[in-house]
């Protein structure tokens, strides 16, 4: 299936690694023109490294999602590199996890502000040269958790938000052929899920409750990255598409 991503140019934040990388690569391997947008800068030059040694077109920018001038500033060298931005994908998060009256505001604070003004300042960023081209495609890297995990109050809101955030996208941006969906992602092997104290109590729950046996792989998430950013998913806005392995609420 010829995606018909040729061309396009793709943002995605928190691509330094992780699934954010392999969503880079899922689309530079389609033919788009990759920004590479990090936190963390060594993440950034690797990640940037790795594309253009594959052969592809990339660009990176060290920026925190919640700078808006930081967003702002890569949305114009992508504009002065590539000409403006095509697809948008709002990856970048992270947990913090404890329960709510253990829960200190700056973790609340870190993990709601990282995943939902991040995706208010990059959308807000970024849309601009896709409304004007007629032509776009936002993505916003949710969460099974979106329907409550506990010890999780901060990231299963901030992930719900996200959701809703989208689906109000959709709305607001059919008409100018700009699609908004959302990827609520299962327990996908990553450096962040490896990292956690929780992995082998993670992973086993996982296991008991999926019907399909084995962890997701960063490939599972970039696949339907590339699919909805794609022309051949221009009918679907505003959808929740679960990669879970079959697992839902519980
Ligand atoms: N791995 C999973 O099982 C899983 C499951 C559901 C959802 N997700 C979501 O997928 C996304 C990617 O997760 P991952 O597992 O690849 O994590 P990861 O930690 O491997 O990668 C996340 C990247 O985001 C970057 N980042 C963090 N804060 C940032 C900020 N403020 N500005 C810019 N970049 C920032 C990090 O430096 C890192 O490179 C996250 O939104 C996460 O919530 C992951």
């Amino acid at each position: 299936m010829d995606l018909q991503l040729t061309g396009k140019v793709a943002v995605i934040t928190g691509s330094g690694r992780g699934i954010g990388y392999a969503s880079a690569l899922a689309l530079a391997r389609e033919g788009a023109r990759i920004v590479i947008t990090d936190i963390d800068p060594d993440s950034v030059r690797q990640a940037v490294a790795g594309l253009k040694e594959a052969g592809f077109e990339a660009i990176g920018a060290v920026l925190d999602v919640c700078d808006d001038g930081q967003v702002r500033a890569m949305a114009d060298e992508a504009a002065r590199a590539y000409g403006g931005i095509d697809i948008l994908v709002n990856n970048a998060g992270f947990t913090r996890d404890k329960y709510l009256l253990k829960m200190p505001e700056a973790d609340w604070d870190a993990v709601v502000d990282t995943i939902l003004k991040g995706a208010y300042h990059c959308t807000r960023a970024a849309l601009p040269s896709m409304m004007e081209r007629k032509w776009g495609r936002v993505i916003n890297i949710a969460s099974r958790a979106h329907w409550g995990n506990p010890g999780q109050t901060n990231y299963s809101a901030a992930k719900a938000g996200l959701i809703g955030f989208t689906r109000a996208l959709a709305l607001e941006q059919g008409k100018f052929n700009i699609t908004a969906n959302a990827i609520a992602p299962g327990l996908i092997e990553t450096p962040l899920v490896r990292g956690l104290s929780t992995y082998d109590m993670l992973r086993a729950n996982a296991l008991a409750r999926q019907p399909v046996q084995r962890l997701g792989a960063v490939e599972d998430i970039a696949d339907a990255v590339a699919f909805l950013a794609s022309e051949r998913a221009s009918f679907i806005t505003g959808e929740l598409l679960h990669v879970t392995g079959g697992r839902y609420a519980s």
